[in-house]
């Protein structure tokens, strides 16, 4: 009897040695195969850090929803204010009046089901026109938290991992409101669907939209989808209609060029001979990202000449000031007129 009731506690703790081998070895195997764990790991620690910074605590958040978390930017370390933007104050005015104001005059708009916050806002239009500064200064002005969405970070090789990311946005979001969720070249995630999408994508794109159809239904919800791209053409048109405030940043005309030009070079040191207007006239069909590379071309060749000067002997000029800080020419307006030579316009691309 007692030889039986050996065996019988021996065979238990067989059965419960192999559960326990089985169990960790496939747990071992299955993380051996994800590659992305110890990205994923890596990225919600992170986030906890960044979380914590930005004072959201006692906030529980899903493992997803820590995933997303990752790509929240700290609206005080936002480095971008409506004066660094050059030339759209039209557009500015519009988005203070209809994105802004009911964000911050929540209580105005609280009883109306036609007033709110749009939930979905497009910029579109040529590259290098300033849509990306926008979006940031919205989120910096609004005092809003920002998840800069990055679509790879919703890409998940595990069927279904991908449409729970979705759904993690929008929760992550709504715990955090007022919050914009900001998806760069938004042509390239919600563009229109077709048959050769992978089941999985277009399955996380329909989830995406209902999501989406949840906060427009939620009157009080302080969650807006902002999206840029150049391409308005490519989205879908499901997701067009779900951003009715849509704002062309457009490429800038003589006067808002002047402007830019202004922006970009009032930290410079600059030669009297310098003439905005005349600048402003000759750089016909540039963006202002076209603008910013010809100032700073421009800024190169006094880095030039100081470097000819230091390494010349017979030069009699000192390269350093009284302080013992490198001695920089400032900028002539020869310097610029070169540098509209050799940069010639790229953004072309009309939408
Ligand atoms: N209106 C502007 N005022 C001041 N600087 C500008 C303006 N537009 C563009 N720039 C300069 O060009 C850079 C690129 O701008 P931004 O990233 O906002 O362009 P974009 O419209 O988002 O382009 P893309 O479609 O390629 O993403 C900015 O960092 C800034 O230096
Ligand atoms: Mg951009």
């Amino acid at each position: 009897m007692p030889d039986n009731r050996a065996r019988y506690v021996a065979t238990v703790i067989q059965a419960f040695i192999l559960g326990a081998v089985t169990y960790y070895g496939v747990k071992w195997l299955m993380d051996a195969m994800d590659p992305t764990k110890k990205n994923r790991l890596a990225a919600q620690k992170q986030a906890q850090k960044l979380l914590k910074k930005i004072g959201i605590e006692g906030v529980k958040l899903s493992e997803y929803e820590l995933t997303v978390a990752a790509d929240i930017v700290d609206p005080l370390i936002l480095p971008i204010t409506w004066k660094d933007i050059g030339g759209l104050q039209e557009t500015i005015e519009e988005i203070k009046e209809s994105v802004i104001f009911p964000i911050q005059q929540r209580d105005i708009f609280k009883n109306s089901s036609l007033l709110s916050a749009p939930k979905g806002v497009l910029l579109h239009g040529p590259p290098g026109c300033g849509k990306t500064m926008i979006a940031k200064a919205t989120a910096k002005e609004a005092g809003c938290r920002f998840i800069n969405l990055q679509v790879s970070s919703l890409t998940d090789k595990w069927y279904g991992e991908s449409q729970k990311l979705a759904a993690a946005v929008f929760s992550l979001a709504v715990k955090l409101q007022p919050c914009i969720i900001f998806i760069d070249e938004i042509d390239s995630f919600l563009r229109m669907r077709d048959k050769s999408d992978h089941e999985a994508t277009a399955m996380m794109k329909a989830q995406f939209m209902s999501l989406w159809d949840g906060l427009m239904t939620d009157s009080t919800s302080q969650v807006i989808v902002m999206g840029a791209t150049n391409r308005p053409q490519d989205v879908d048109k499901a997701i067009l209609r779900r951003m009715p405030c849509s704002f062309r940043v457009g490429l800038p005309d003589a006067e808002q060029r002047k402007d830019i030009l202004k922006i970009i070079l009032k930290k410079e040191k600059l030669k009297d001979d310098v003439d905005y207007d005349e600048l402003a006239l000759l750089t016909e069909g540039y963006s202002g990202s076209g603008l910013k590379e010809i100032c700073r071309v421009a800024a190169m060749s006094c880095v030039r000449d100081y470097v000819k000067q230091k390494n010349d002997p017979q030069s009699s000029d000192s390269v350093r000031n009284e302080n013992g800080q490198p001695h920089l020419r400032p900028i002539k307006m020869g310097d610029l007129l070169v540098a509209i030579e050799k940069c010639k316009p790229s953004a072309t691309l009309q939408s």
